[in-house]
């Protein structure tokens, strides 16, 4: 039993450490009216008036270092405009016409749904609307500096955590079995 509380803790004490490790910004997506003389970004129609905003601010550029988890949660229904995260995309397109190949995650429309990015790469992203230009913002990834890797790879960190995970309870097992 004193071994099995050991073992728990053990397990605890090594996955908070990988998850301070994964670094995780969050960021609450609302769809909401911009004033098109002002508020709303380049290339918005007119017509429809509304954009991102991300916590609460229209159309936020980002930056954020390579490694990094982005996480976008959906917090308004936006059936008209999946919202969505790319690359190759321009302003003021802000990934509107841009195809599932060029997309981190297949866009998002209800409450709840959640995009979560890792840039392997260094360089300039957008988030917004598939559908419509005008309606986001810029991503800048930077380089860290203890890491080199050079491809783009989608809910990496994530998969980074499940490895340790896995690491943790071989090595968790191996103690309890030949202590
Ligand atoms: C955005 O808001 C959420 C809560 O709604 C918070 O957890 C998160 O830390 C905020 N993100 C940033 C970058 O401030
Ligand atoms: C984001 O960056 C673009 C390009 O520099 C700029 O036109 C736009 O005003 C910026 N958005 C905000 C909210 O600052
Ligand atoms: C990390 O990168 C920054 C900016 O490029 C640089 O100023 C700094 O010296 C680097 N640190 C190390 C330890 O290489």
């Amino acid at each position: 039993m004193a071994r099995l509380l050991q073992l728990s803790f053990f397990l605890l004490v090594l996955t908070r450490f990988f998850h301070v490790l994964t670094s995780n910004v969050i960021y609450s997506v609302t769809f909401v009216p911009c004033n098109p003389s002002s508020t709303c970004p380049q290339g918005n129609p007119p017509a429809i008036g509304h954009t991102f905003a991300l916590n609460g601010t229209l159309n936020q550029n980002l930056t954020a270092s390579i490694n990094e988890q982005l996480r976008f949660v959906l917090d308004t229904n936006a059936p008209d405009d999946p919202f969505t995260v790319c690359q190759r995309s321009s302003e003021p397109n802000f990934c509107s016409g841009t195809t599932q190949s060029d997309q981190f995650s297949l866009p998002i429309t209800l409450t709840g749904n959640t995009i979560s990015v890792t840039f392997r790469t260094p360089g300039i992203y957008y988030y917004g609307s598939s559908k419509h230009p005008g309606m986001g913002g810029r991503i800048t990834i930077y380089t860290s500096n203890d890491s080199k890797s050079a491809s783009i790879n989608a809910n990496g960190a994530e998969h980074r955590l499940s490895v340790s995970i896995f690491f943790t309870i071989i090595v968790a097992l191996s103690i309890v079995v030949f202590h």
